[in-house]
């Protein structure tokens, strides 16, 4: 058995976002099209004798229960009855409170490294079971890559065909909170069928991913935009600059444009950084691609 491991941990883009209904437990049912980036936290593991020790590189988050990494770890440990502690180290990059799911995805890698450091042989169910008990976005990190999610965010659809793509992510100065974009949106939700329709064509394999990206909604995004206008500045700057379509990642502030090569992306991104300005000042612009599904510790 290993003595340490160290795993990646991308962020995700929200290919879409439509919020299909409340449910009574006070969450939302949703439909989206998931999608990991090279742009990722890094997290060790590594035994000790007892407790459980989370170090980040941020000293601005937290590092006890209040983090989704320790709540993955003790979660882990109380399922499977391990008795020894864990040293966990988070290297931070993904910027928190943007839309792209870096605490989730966090907490996802810690996960299976402890799979793999205390060779724990549960199946992917029961991995996916414990990823939704500790946040909605946790479960696709399970499976990364691209992947079709609905329910709460528990029922994860890994797409075969996986489209390789380049994106500009721009980060405006403003974290969103998740459970207040909730609060902002109530029923009746748009219908979305149009969407709808071109995720199912994407889950036959009747349409690439490329296609699929021309045209993308997110119910989130009028109403974050109407409060935080520096994000439509950022998006109508991404269209400006040539992306095929620009649109926010999950609850914001973060907002992508698709490109058709890593070229275009890249000088893209330079006009964005030189174009932004006023309350859009200090956007963080980064040039990603699709990442893979990781290889280790899940075991598909
Ligand atoms: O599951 P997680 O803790 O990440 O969710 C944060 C908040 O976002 C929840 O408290 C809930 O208000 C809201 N949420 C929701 N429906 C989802 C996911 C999250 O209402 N599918």
């Amino acid at each position: 058995m290993p003595t340490s491991v160290r795993l990646e941990a991308p962020a995700k883009l929200n290919l879409g976002l439509a919020i299909l209904s409340q449910r009574p437990d006070g969450y939302h049912d949703l439909l989206s099209v998931f999608q990991a980036i090279t742009w990722a936290d890094t997290v060790e593991v590594a035994s000790i004798d007892e407790g459980i020790h989370v170090g980040c590189s941020d000293p601005g988050l937290p590092t006890g229960r209040e983090n989704l990494v320790w709540q993955a770890a003790d979660l882990v440990r109380r399922s499977f009855r391990i008795s020894s502690g864990v040293d966990i180290r988070v290297d931070k990059r993904i910027p928190a409170g943007a839309g792209l799911a870096g605490g989730s995805s966090d907490a996802a890698a810690t996960m299976r490294g402890l799979a793999r450091l205390w060779d724990i042989p549960a199946g992917d169910e029961a991995w996916l079971t414990l990823c939704a008990q500790i946040g909605s976005d946790v479960p696709f990190f399970w499976k990364g890559g691209t992947a079709i999610v609905e329910g709460r965010g528990e029922r994860v659809t890994p797409l075969r065909e996986r489209g390789s793509l380049a994106f500009v992510v721009a980060v405006p100065p403003v974290q969103v909170s998740t459970a207040w974009a909730y609060r902002q949106v109530s029923p009746p939700f748009p219908a979305a069928s149009a969407y709808r329709r071109r995720v199912e064509a994407l889950r036959r394999g009747e349409m690439n991913l490329s296609e699929f990206c021309r045209r993308l909604e997110n119910t989130f995004q009028h109403v974050v935009e109407q409060h935080y206008p520096v994000v439509r500045d950022v998006r109508e700057s991404l269209l400006a600059s040539g992306a095929t379509s620009a649109l926010m990642s999950g609850s914001g502030s973060a907002v992508f444009g698709v490109f058709d090569s890593d070229d275009r992306a890249r000088s893209a991104a330079q006009s964005v950084e030189e174009t932004v300005g006023g309350r859009a000042m200090g956007t963080v612009v980064r040039v990603c691609r699709t990442a893979q599904p990781p290889t280790d510790g899940s075991r598909a």
